[in-house]
């Protein structure tokens, strides 16, 4: 069975061949354009990725066919995103994929792109599977799940209002780091001295118990709020050169001890022993490494922690076609009025 995989809902254009034989799944090619035309504008601008969408998809696919050599008649299925993301940027893939199926004659299956970042890992190492507990950190959403078995999602919590990606972003903007700033703020972070500055570690306190509303929930505006006051305070002081790595060491450390912490305790309540991250923010190895100790601490030696290296960390059409090939085995497929959803909940109306 090949499948092939499209992603288009936020700034990646990308492509994916991934086949299975039995239960053995590989992936033969991977492509992904990046739109670095955002960079100048501090952020996605919707219009401008629909249209560099739209002049990349054609390549974009022929290159991931190629790199796989699988020529159009030996795609058995085409998963493509669906949801959620940018509705323009969606419609690329989405209208792409149902002409490609209608041709080829053979399914279209849209994929839940949180799924999709779910499957990720599952690709580069056969045991991040179910059941475990999850992490999703990107740009747009910042979900703590619980996944008994492929296709239950259980919500447990999620951020009120920045995603982790955006809070990376965002503080990254106000160091005057480029967009997107997370890899940089990662990077200076490493000469940043811990206990220079010490900011809110927010919604974390030893007192929350399970089934209080706060105890998986996160939020990241407060912490924005606070390092914006001490970048001015630095900025008075004529400081904020030699400020800039403890500012981003100190923001980091508040982030990566808030998730870590919670996805610690998703897993505990769960009784779950092995945890999977992904979405961009699991490219930061200080989070990586971060949920491994804990892990190692509060669970013990049966801990596992799977992160997806930043390839398929980061928005691809490898997981998406992974997804879509766990549908298509279970017999699931879309119809082509398959329509591009702003937003898609996986699980529990977040
Ligand atoms: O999953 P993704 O590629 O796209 C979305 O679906 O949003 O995630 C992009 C996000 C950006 O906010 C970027 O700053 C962040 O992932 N990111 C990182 C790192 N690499 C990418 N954040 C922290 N540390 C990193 N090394
Ligand atoms: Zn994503």
């Amino acid at each position: 069975m090949r499948v092939l995989g499209i992603e288009s809902s936020c700034d990646e254009t990308s492509a994916s061949v991934v086949s299975s034989r039995g239960d053995d799944v590989t992936l033969d090619s991977l492509v992904i354009l990046s739109q670095d035309v955002h960079a100048i504008f501090g952020g996605v601008v919707p219009e401008i990725a629909s249209r560099a969408h739209l002049a990349a998809i054609v390549p974009v696919v022929k290159r991931a066919l190629a790199e796989a050599s699988c020529s159009l008649d030996q795609v058995d299925a085409v998963g493509v995103t669906n949801g959620p993301g940018l509705v323009g940027a969606l419609l690329v893939g989405v209208s792409f994929a149902k002409s490609l199926s209608a041709s080829l004659g053979v399914p279209v299956i849209g994929v839940n792109h949180l799924e999709g970042h779910l499957f990720a890992t599952v690709l580069e190492d056969g045991a991040a599977v179910p059941p475990f507990a999850a992490l999703l950190v990107s740009g747009g959403h910042t979900l703590l799940l619980d996944v008994p078995a492929w296709g239950d999602y259980r919500l447990l919590g999620a951020t009120r209002d920045d995603a982790a990606g955006e809070a990376f972003d965002k503080t990254a903007k106000l160091l005057g780091l480029p967009y997107p700033g997370g890899r940089h703020i990662e990077a200076l972070a490493k000469n940043g001295d811990p206990s220079r500055f010490r900011f809110p570690r927010p919604m974390l306190h030893g007192g929350q118990r399970a089934g209080d509303a706060d105890f998986y929930d996160v939020s990241f505006s407060g912490l924005k709020t606070a390092v914006l006051h001490a970048v001015r305070d630095a900025e008075r002081r004529g400081a904020l050169d030699e400020e800039r790595p403890h500012l981003a060491r100190a923001f980091q450390d508040a982030l990566v001890e808030t998730l870590a912490a919670k996805t610690i305790r998703a897993a505990v309540e769960h009784g779950r022993t092995c945890i999977v991250l992904g979405g961009g923010v699991a490219c930061n190895a200080a989070l990586v490494s971060a949920v491994r100790e804990r892990a190692a601490a509060e669970i013990g030696g049966a801990a596992t922690v799977f992160a997806p290296g930043p390839r398929l960390a980061t928005d691809n059409a490898a997981m998406i076609a992974r997804a879509a090939l766990f549908h298509l085995e279970r017999g699931e497929r879309s119809e082509l009025s398959l329509s591009a959803f702003a937003s898609m909940p996986l699980a529990g109306g977040r």
